[in-house]
């Protein structure tokens, strides 16, 4: 299983969790249900993004590599998101891995070279690949940069698609200048695409968009740049690989740093019986099921069995934009406020589903917080662990009412529901909604009446709310892992991992419940408007 990888050119932002926390709740279930999963993960280290970022702030691409290489893997656990292994595109695997794959191409007759005339700064004296062009979209008439249609239609150009462009560095126009280039024949894949992507799994939006671009036609691909820093081109002095071909062949090099730390075998997961299965963002759907199935079959890997690409990201009301503020940095705007990585991890999956636009703005992220995770979950679970601490200091006599029983006989349904679906807010609504039944049902049986009077009832409702909150441990722990771990300490048994089944397994009479702690915290008033104000700030700023 794999992640869209991040340009290591920047901090992690809100945008970047809609891959990665849907992936580690999916990774986390699969192993609850006893799959084994390699789940990976790679800084996208080349191409243009990179080397943009390192001019504009005068140092080397290396430099930004390293610097972001080091958030990432520092940020991701804080998250609570594990990866088998984050590794590096730019690790020496992943240039072998590059260069064997385009010659497998080569030699299967899918790779061929062309002179063709691409712009050329006179000013700064170089080609201009990508990012260092701007013009006007050949599709839509939005402003454009030279890989992408990145503020009108979205589409992927190809080198010398843009029309009217300009050098984004010195603003000059450009001659065009004849050089050598490298493409795939991604025209000889058509037969296969079609074949292929109807019985791709994964979310609609990804098949859909894919068969609807093989509609409207393909054209073989550039996979070479004028550039320095890459993939070097075995042969070819000016040459690297396009970072869309050693990006996604990252996949592949990080399992093969995984195999080569642990003993384990990378081949069983790309070209064995392992299913493949990418979790990606909207934009770069084009990239994974056109480009990388059609390089993976044509070198003699396997194919992926399911793209999952998730809806848009906006933050409060706008589309997602790091220059225009709409913006939230996970670890200065948030973690560092001290505010729960597993309410970030809840809102993002139980906001909406899976491939709509998810928004993140303070306000609704408070009310959530508030009602949904201190109202339902938190005193469900704090109701009881304090009852149970008070009266009985352990888990008291009693025996799982049928009632009970199904209710979490139902849950573990829908979450499987979800996984199938990948409808990840299927998942968070119903671990809420079993909270909700647990209130309900420890407020129909007062057992705080019954102590006196009929203790042996009273202890069996308790009985039941802790069997209850057991099982929620267990089906909410891809949720929300912090949590859980503070829940398993309270209910005097570490149980880190367990499998699903665990959630109907009896409990164990007599073991020590602590005096708890309340779980989650409430958001203030002021805490909501000082987050307000924050945002609004950034966004001012940005408009200047
Ligand atoms: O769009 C991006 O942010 C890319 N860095 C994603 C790469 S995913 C993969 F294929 F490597
Ligand atoms: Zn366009």
């Amino acid at each position: 299983m794999t992640c869209g990888l991040p340009y290591v050119n920047g901090p992690a932002h809100i945008a970047h969790l809609r891959t990665y926390v849907p992936a580690d709740i999916f990774v986390r279930f699969l192993r609850k249900m006893g799959q084994d999963v390699v789940f990976i993960c790679s800084s996208d280290t080349h191409g243009t993004p990179i080397t943009v970022k390192a001019e504009a702030e005068g140092v080397t691409p290396l430099d930004i590599v390293e610097e972001y290489h080091r958030h990432f893997l520092e940020f991701f656990p804080k998250m609570g998101i594990h990866f088998t292994n984050y590794g590096s595109t730019d690790h020496p695997f992943n240039h072998n891995r590059t260069i064997q794959i385009v010659e497998a191409l080569k030699e299967n007759g899918h790779v061929y070279a062309k002179n063709l005339k691409l712009p050329y700064c006179p000013n700064c004296d170089r080609f201009l690949p990508d990012r260092y062009q701007r013009g006007t979209c050949p599709h839509c008439g939005a402003s454009a940069r030279g890989d992408e249609c990145d503020q009108g239609c979205g589409r992927y150009l190809e080198p010398g698609e843009l029309m009217d462009p300009r050098c984004s560095i010195c603003g000059t126009k450009p001659e065009m200048k004849e050089t050598r280039h490298y493409f795939l024949k991604l025209t000889a894949f058509e037969d296969f695409l079609r074949e292929y992507l109807p019985s791709l799994d994964g979310t609609d939006i990804a098949r859909n968009y894919a068969l609807q671009w093989v509609e409207g036609g393909l054209k073989d691909w550039n996979i070479t740049r004028n550039l320095d820093w890459g993939v070097k081109v075995p042969g070819e002095e000016e040459l690297v690989y396009y970072v869309w071909v050693d990006a996604p062949i990252g996949y592949i090099g990080s399992t093969e740093e995984w195999a080569e730390r642990t003993g384990g075998d990378w081949e069983y997961y790309w070209k064995g019986p392992g299913a493949l299965i990418h979790f990606i963002g909207p934009g770069i759907i084009y990239h994974h099921c056109l480009f990388w199935p059609s390089m993976l079959k044509g070198a003699g890997y396997s194919v992926p069995d399911a793209v999952i690409a998730s809806g848009t990201m906006k933050v409060e009301g706008h589309v997602f934009s790091k220059s225009r503020g709409y913006v939230i940095w996970v670890e200065e705007d948030y973690l560092d406020k001290g505010l729960d990585p597993d309410a970030l991890r809840y809102y993002i999956v139980s906001y909406t589903g899976h491939t709509r636009d998810l928004d993140f703005a303070w306000q609704p992220y408070t009310e959530k917080v508030n009602k949904e995770l201190v109202g339902t979950l938190g005193n469900f679970l704090y109701r009881t662990l304090l009852f149970a601490n008070r009266n009985y200091k352990a888990v008291p006599e009693g025996k799982v009412e049928p009632e009970v029983r199904e209710e979490v006989e139902k849950t573990i349904e829908t979450i499987r529901d979800g996984l199938d679906e990948y409808e990840f807010k299927k998942i968070a609504d119903a671990i809420i909604g079993l909270a909700a039944y647990g209130n309900r049902y420890l407020q129909s049986r007062e057992p705080w009446k019954l102590t006196k009077t009929e203790s042996e009832k009273a202890a069996g409702v308790i009985h039941n709310c802790l069997w209850l909150t057991k099982a929620l441990a267990v089906l909410m722990e891809p949720l929300l892992p912090f949590k859980v771990e503070a829940i398993w300490e309270q209910l005097g048994t570490p149980r880190k991992d367990a499998p699903l089944t665990e959630a109907l397994e009896p409990l164990e009479i007599g073991t020590p419940i602590a005096k708890p702690t309340p779980l989650f915290e409430q958001i203030s008033d002021e805490t909501l408007a000082e987050l307000s104000e924050m945002a609004s700030k950034r966004i001012e700023e940005a408009s200047g």
